[in-house]
């Protein structure tokens, strides 16, 4: 089943310079770019992004990083999309991601992991909209 998701290249993936090794991933995997944007966002766009991590203790550090610099947002479509690229970005820990995936190759952070990607058809339907609203 053909599925869109929402993914974000957080601002170590290009303050790092890995812009295009992350989207070589997943291009190379068969995923089409359908939507992708280099912005900054404020705190506003950051807290209705991760509305479910708002009272974690760890939310305002992770705030601080995802508004410290620019990064890409994206939608990519495929089959299967959703889960296909949770497992090629890996566990949120690249400490403990497997070889093989984006953090656990290139993140050895719980925060600064370079990657985000929607979880579910439901997330996936609300980060669109929040992101790019005129595919919604
Ligand atoms: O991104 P993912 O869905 O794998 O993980 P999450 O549990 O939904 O957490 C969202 C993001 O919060 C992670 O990707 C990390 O960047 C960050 N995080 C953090 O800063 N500290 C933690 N203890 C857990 C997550
Ligand atoms: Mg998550």
């Amino acid at each position: 089943m053909s599925q869109r998701t929402l993914v974000l290249l957080k601002p170590d993936t290009v303050r790092r310079g890995l812009v295009g090794e992350v989207l070589r991933r997943y291009e190379a995997k068969g995923l089409t770019i359908v939507a992708m944007e280099h912005r900054a966002i404020d705190a506003e766009q950051a807290d209705a992004h991760y509305a479910e991590h708002v009272e974690q203790p760890w939310y305002p550090p992770l705030r601080a990083f995802a508004t410290s610099g620019p990064l890409v947002s994206l939608v990519l479509e495929g089959d299967e999309a959703i889960a296909v690229v949770r497992a090629l970005n890996g566990a949120t820990d690249g400490r403990a991601a497997a070889p093989g995936t984006i953090r656990g190759d290139l993140s050895l952070s719980n925060r600064e992991n370079l990657v985000h990607a929607s979880d579910s058809e439901e997330s996936a339907a609300r980060e669109i909209a929040l992101w790019f609203p005129s595919l919604a």
